[in-house]
């Protein structure tokens, strides 16, 4: 290209100037190739342009950009010169026309004639030796519109756009690798991060192994945070899939469009905002396993969507006439009866049929009171290093504070609490007073609190109240700091 450089008019270092900025700024594929086609044109003066691309790998090329003059899109992409897009293909060569009327290597293409074109130009973009598209202008108005430094010029603009392709392709494809990671594969648990020594959970984990094995569609009940999540990502990592992705979609009290477009995928345009191609998590999933979290809520028509996706393995995309065909392993959960939801007709009874093939169900942590020490034990020892090391274990008040709960929020909320103890302890163990849940006892259990129990009660919480400082509490109390020291050393265990 150098010895050309001095054919270069000042519109066309132009060119490559503004060319070489967007390399750096302009990451979305489509908005990219439509800069490069409007500095392109604006640079030749042409008035109309394409860019094609070929698949990657493949000798299939797509129109992805064309422009008219007036840079809006022009909708009807078959009027370009399909035999022109294919000699550039072929002799991976640039090709210029000044009166492509006359010119005898193209007058009888019907293209030429039936578009009436007069001056054209075709240079191949090249990366590296990858061959990946063409770039495409002419002009019906002017004969001599281009000429040899117009070649010249879209050749060496060629080069910098195919870079900058190249950089946005890398860039989506990275981005959806990323969309992937950052939801599901960072996360793969085997069975023993799931802690649970209860007959009910020991019945969970028999079921687990059997399902692991197959392909068969598993509904999780569950009140929440009683671990419906980390039991689907265990199925799939014991499974056959499991060096496939595992992608799972929060689907309840999600606006309608807006799940459909995440789970199918949407085509350009589709919608208000739908500015490129969209590829569904259900196709992200392709191989392996789907997960559909907080199922009971989703819509009707979604319902007869996902129906089709699991008997006939068949998804579009939204605004989409193509089908695809995706091989997913399907598991889902709720905290709803859905048996419920069918009869009260909110909920299709095939759907229902097709998700339940067998069920696992995971009761409430109330109901499972021997695995409440045990996770006690397992969190504590999970987060101390990274929250406060000095903490070793609990006191056994803590202990009989923590057993006598009845964790609404199941083991995500024991989880959390054991954090927050971690942060407020002060000292070797964890007490009552460092667990957020001890002021919440409930009415009930007042009524069983003893007298020992009540001025224990008392004591923490003017201690508490005094940062502290025994002298004050005891003064606050009426009683001797001796008092309070002896009560105290009872408290520690
Ligand atoms: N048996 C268990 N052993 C260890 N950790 C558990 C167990 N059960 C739940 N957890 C932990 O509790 C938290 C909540 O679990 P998960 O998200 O799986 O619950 P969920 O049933 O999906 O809750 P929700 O209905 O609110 O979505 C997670 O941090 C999870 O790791
Ligand atoms: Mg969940």
């Amino acid at each position: 290209m150098s010895n050309n450089i001095a054919d270069m008019t000042a519109n066309h270092f132009k060119a490559l100037f503004e060319i070489s900025e967007e390399i750096n700024s302009v990451l979305n594929l489509d908005t990219l190739l439509s800069k490069i086609m409007d500095i392109a044109m604006r640079a030749l003066d042409a008035e109309r342009g394409f860019i094609i691309l070929s698949r990657e790998g493949t000798q299939h090329f797509q129109t992805i950009t064309a422009r008219n003059i007036d840079e809006r899109e022009v909708l009807n992409s078959e009027q370009f010169s399909t035999s022109i897009i294919r000699k550039t293909f072929e002799t991976q060569e640039g090709i210029l026309s000044h009166d492509a009327l006359e010119d005898e290597r193209f007058c009888d293409f019907e293209s030429v004639m039936a578009l009436k074109i007069r001056s054209m130009a075709a240079v191949p973009l090249r990366l590296r030796d990858k061959f990946i598209g063409v770039i495409y202008v002419d002009s019906i108005k002017n004969r001599r519109n281009f000429n040899e430094k117009s070649l010249h010029f879209l050749e060496a603009f060629a080069n910098q756009a195919a870079l900058a392709i190249e950089n946005a392709r890398l860039y989506e494809s990275l981005q959806l690798e990323n969309r992937i990671l950052k939801r599901d594969m960072e996360k793969i648990f085997p069975f023993n991060e799931i802690i649970g020594q209860s007959t009910a959970m020991k019945q969970v984990f028999s079921l687990m192994e059997k399902v692991a094995r197959t392909n068969v569609t598993v509904l999780i009940y569950g009140e929440s945070g009683t671990g419906k999540e980390l039991v689907a990502r265990a199925i799939h990592a014991h499974g056959p899939r499991r060096n496939n992705p595992f992608v799972g979609q929060y689907c309840g009290a999600l606006q309608e469009t807006l799940l459909e477009s995440e789970l199918f995928g949407h085509k350009r345009g589709a919608f208000t905002g739908a500015v490129s191609d969209k590829k569904g998590l259900l196709e992200i999933a392709d191989g392996g396993t789907f997960f559909l979290d907080e199922i009971a809520d989703i819509s009707f028509s979604l319902q007869t969507e996902l129906l089709r996706v699991i008997q006939e393995g068949e998804i579009k995309r939204v605004g989409d006439t193509h089908i695809r065909k995706v091989d997913v392993r399907f598991l889902s959960a709720t905290n709803k009866n859905l048996q419920e939801q069918v009869k009260k007709g909110l909920f299709r009874e095939d759907l229902y049929y097709r998700l339940n093939v067998i069920s696992i169900e995971l009761p409430p942590l109330r109901e499972r009171k021997d695995d409440i020490p045990l996770l006690a034990e397992y969190f504590l020892k999970k987060y101390r290093a990274k929250t406060n090391p000095q903490v070793t274990s609990f006191s056994s008040s803590a202990l009989k504070v923590i057993q006598d709960y009845y964790w609404p929020g199941n083991v995500r909320e024991l989880e959390n609490v054991i954090q927050a103890a971690l942060v407020m302890s002060d000292r070797s163990k964890i007490y009552p007073e460092h667990l957020p849940i001890y002021q919440k006892a409930r009415p009930d259990e007042i009524e069983n609190l003893n007298l020992s129990d009540i001025t224990n009660r008392y004591v923490r919480k003017a201690l508490q109240m005094h940062g502290g400082n025994r002298s004050k509490a005891a003064q606050e109390l009426g009683v001797s700091v001796r008092w309070l020291q002896y009560r105290l050393k009872e408290l520690e265990d």
